[in-house]
């Protein structure tokens, strides 16, 4: 099975970034997290972080035909952007939305995800666990 793991902006700014919201857990311990997971499950995994919207739509794109299942972090363009979840209806690949911070008890502006109106999962609040649940949720269900 082949995973891509999608970050959306800053969150290459993990460790630095409002630590009371992310933690302290950096971007590369994120790396490091998706490398044992896919090693523990027996997957391949890309991963692939960018601050641009478009950039982010061209990979989505770009899964066509070659990734089994999508684990996104639109990060702020989970609350703006149509053309991510379009991207991702149009793929039609599996996807699980995650969001390290609890989304729910924050600013009322988080509170819609576009790209989640897509995914058939979303899980918030799990810090960077998040996203090893995501993988093995894609695995079992798919893999
Ligand atoms: C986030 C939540 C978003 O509201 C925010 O814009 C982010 C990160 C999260 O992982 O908790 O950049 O997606």
């Amino acid at each position: 099975m082949n995973i891509l793991v999608l970050n959306g902006p800053n969150i290459n700014m993990l460790g630095i970034r409002e630590p009371g919201i992310y933690s302290k857990q950096t971007f590369q311990d994120l790396l490091q997290l998706l490398e044992d997971t896919a090693q523990k499950e027996g997957i391949t995994l890309e991963q692939y972080q960018s601050n641009h919207e478009g950039s982010l739509v061209d990979k989505i794109q770009a899964a066509y035909g070659k990734f089994d299942g999508i684990v996104i972090n639109p990060a702020a363009y989970t609350h703006t952007s149509v053309a991510i979840l379009d991207a991702l209806k149009a793929v039609a690949i599996p996807a699980v939305e995650v969001h390290i911070s609890n989304v729910d008890a924050r600013e009322p502006f988080r509170q819609i995800s576009y790209p989640g109106l897509y995914c058939e999962k979303t899980i918030k609040g799990q810090g960077l666990d998040g996203y090893r649940q995501a993988i093995v949720y894609l695995k079992e269900k798919y893999g």
